[in-house]
């Protein structure tokens, strides 16, 4: 159990986290009927939810209010780091030290069947962040202008894989309206409750924060519980039924943009398996942090892959990897082979498939040629 240790060492970030840690590792047994709900949240992922001082967020708000519901007071939370969101989920809901876990993804199946999910309570969506009065209605109205988007995100990829895009390529919302506020680009594109909260919080409502919809922009998120804890479930979704109204307000409180959202996104558009397979929903604004830190990819990287990729691979595999011949269409290697991917890339970029058509590049791409062309690769492939 590492998970006291890990509180003790964020404990910097506030009080409370002690108790918090004392309450969670006596608490093991089935959840008590009557006490308060007990909330597995991250300490540190404003505007979602904070152990230190000041506003305490989306979901502990949320947590606080469902608690106050149904007679048990404010809910108790139980901290840990989203950084990870499965393992986050393991080490706290499955190991019972909380009764629930807020903002977790509502489609696919994050974790099922262990994790049953309330209905969605909100949708977080990327999102614009433009100046006041301009309006964008299409991807191709973004050419021309430099776009801040964070990396490996859907924004990203999308750009990264359109021809004519200008990025730049940022790790963080923050980081991304620092660039806007810097003139270092003229829009951002970026997980939208995070540039709604910080351009509310940081910079007094400088830029229109619009919501965008399309492959991967939009994130419903919902409400995880154990398996077995049906009866539960059934009483937070009661009254998240009769709160919808009170939740909008909340969203709208922390500046999280409000719909409809603008429909940008190619309906066709790839969407990035990354952010689909683990950063996500709520965890999205603390995953991607984490995904980047790991990532190999970059911008440029991606970017140079799909040049070699449309040079080399796009007259028998399609322009940006898109074929209309499911046997030969790359961006089904990840659901083909899952974990195997990488190793059959490799494999069957060196050696080839002589036999079948698929030539051999070993001594003809250079390794770091071929590891580009993986990057641009793995962007493309389709949702599980
Ligand atoms: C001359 C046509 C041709 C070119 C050029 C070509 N490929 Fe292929 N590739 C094929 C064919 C045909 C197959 C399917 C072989 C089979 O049926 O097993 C294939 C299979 C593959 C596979 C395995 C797909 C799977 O699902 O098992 C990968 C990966 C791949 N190609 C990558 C590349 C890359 C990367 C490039 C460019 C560097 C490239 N190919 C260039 C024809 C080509």
């Amino acid at each position: 159990m590492f998970t006291c240790l890990d509180k003790w060492r964020r404990s910097l970030l506030g009080a409370g986290l002690a108790a918090a840690c004392i309450g969670a590792a006596a608490a093991t047994g089935a959840v008590p009927a009557e006490g308060p709900l007990r909330a597995c949240a991250d300490p540190d992922n404003l505007p979602f939810s904070s152990a230190a001082e000041g506003p305490k967020g989306f979901y502990v708000e949320l947590a606080d209010k469902l608690s106050e519901a149904l007679g048990r007071g404010a809910a108790q939370e139980v901290w840990h780091s989203t950084l990870y969101a499965r393992r986050a989920v393991r080490s706290t809901l499955l190991a019972r030290r909380c009764d629930l876990y807020i903002g977790l993804p509502a489609e696919g199946d994050f974790m099922r069947p262990q994790v049953v999910m309330s209905a969605p309570f909100a949708v977080h969506h990327y999102a614009l962040v433009l100046p006041p009065g301009q309006r964008i209605s299409g991807v191709a109205e973004l050419r021309g202008r430099r776009v801040a988007v964070q990396l490996l995100t859907p924004p990203h990829q999308l750009l990264a894989t359109t021809e004519g895009m200008q990025t730049v390529t940022v790790r963080s919302p923050e980081e991304g309206l620092q660039a806007l506020a810097d003139g270092q680009a003229d829009v951002a594109w970026l997980w939208g409750p995070s540039a709604g909260y910080h351009n509310r919080t940081r910079h007094a409502e400088r830029w229109q924060v619009l919501a965008t919809d399309g492959p991967g922009m939009a994130w419903p998120v919902a409400i995880g519980f154990r398996r077995d804890d049906a009866a539960l479930r059934a009483q937070v979704q009661q009254q998240l039924d009769g709160l919808q109204g009170w939740i909008t307000g909340l969203a709208a409180k922390y500046g999280f943009p409000a719909g409809p959202a603008l429909p940008l996104a190619a309906a066709d558009a790839p969407v990035l398996r990354l952010a689909a397979a683990g950063a996500v929903g709520g965890l999205m604004g603390q995953a991607t942090a984490a995904v980047v830190a790991d990532a190999a990819g970059s911008d440029a990287m991606l970017s140079r892959g799909r040049t070699l990729f449309n040079t080399n691979c796009s007259h028998c595999h399609g322009p940006n990897a898109q074929s209309p011949e499911a046997r030969i269409d790359l961006r089904k290697l990840g659901r083909r082979y899952g974990d195997e991917m990488t190793e059959v890339f490799h494999a069957t970029v060196r050696a080839g498939r002589p036999d079948k058509g698929m030539p051999a590049w070993k001594g003809v791409l250079a390794e770091d040629d071929i590891a580009s062309i993986k990057a641009f690769v793995d962007s493309v492939q389709q949702r599980k």
